[in-house]
């Protein structure tokens, strides 16, 4: 595929499914005047316990659908994604398939900004079983902030209590509460933690209930935010790339009455909203 490196478009924001809103969300809310594209897989999702082959397969779909809507640049809003496919999109996809376009992740901007934080270098993660097995955040902190310790918990429970609007319920105190002292058992250091999946913003009161008052919650929006405006400031060139019109269309690969009703929950707005396959 030859391509035009002036291609101007939207940026590209995928997730497994409504999570990656969150994400969307906190960039919107710093840089409003570009335009976006928003694509869940919500036919697929959850990501969180599927193999890395086919994280891989199902994230390189969704990415190219982004390039072929005209999106430049593409953001993995998803933790499960970045930690499993973004890896490979980058150095076997991109040079080869789309040697002009970017594809970024959520990991590493999160790792830069933990290691600022924390004052034990201890520090925790809670994420999907995937991101967890991956060791991703691990190895990410460890290499921009050596010696510190990383201690993970994945939490099965946490997303499917926020997909089924469950999140505000008494009975998701006892899964928060379980996932968060499992955590705590393994490292009583801990003085940070992150909120590695992109679900888990909707579920921060019950988390600021159970996790002692010392920790630092880390919730990624703003973070990830922060970083792509500061990539776009280094790299002009894309940047000059992105349309500013301030819109943002969304599309979803299940149904189109379900992915209204969940993002008005996570943006407390109503959107029109697309089906699509990958
Ligand atoms: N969006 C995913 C993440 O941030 C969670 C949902 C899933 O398992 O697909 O890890």
């Amino acid at each position: 595929m030859s391509e035009n490196p002036n291609l101007s478009g939207p940026i590209g924001v995928f997730d497994s499914g409504f999570g990656g809103l969150t994400i969307l969300d906190g960039i919107r809310r710093k840089m409003p005047q570009y335009d976006y594209i928003y694509l869940g897989d919500n036919a697929r999702a959850p990501y969180g316990t599927r193999s890395f082959d086919i994280v891989y397969e199902f994230t390189l779909q969704a990415v190219q659908k982004l390039f072929s809507l005209g999106c430049p640049l593409v953001i993995l809003g998803c933790n499960t994604a970045s930690a499993k496919a973004l890896r490979s999109i980058q150095q076997k996809y991109l040079p080869v398939a789309a040697p002009t376009r970017r594809v970024l992740g959520v990991i590493r901007p999160t790792a830069e900004v933990v290691g600022t934080l924390s004052r034990t270098r201890h520090i925790g993660v809670l994420a999907t079983e995937g991101t967890i097995k991956s060791e991703s955040y691990k190895l990410e902190i460890q290499k921009l902030y050596p010696g510190t310790t990383v201690v993970g918990q994945a939490c099965p429970m946490w997303v499917p209590l926020v997909e089924n609007n469950e999140f505000a319920s008494a009975g998701a105190d006892y899964f928060v509460r379980d996932s968060i002292e499992k955590l705590l058992a393994q490292d009583s250091l801990i003085d940070t933690i992150i909120l590695g999946c992109t679900h888990y913003p909707l579920l921060l009161p019950k988390i600021e209930k159970y996790c002692p008052p010392h920790i630092k919650l880390v919730p990624q929006g703003r973070y990830i935010a922060e970083s792509l405006e500061d990539y776009l400031h280094r790299h002009t060139e894309m940047d000059q790339r992105i349309t500013r019109g301030a819109t943002c269309q969304y599309y979803t690969t299940e149904s189109r009455t379900k992915f209204r009703e969940s993002a008005a929950i996570f943006l407390h707005e109503d959107v029109e909203v697309e089906r699509i396959t990958l």
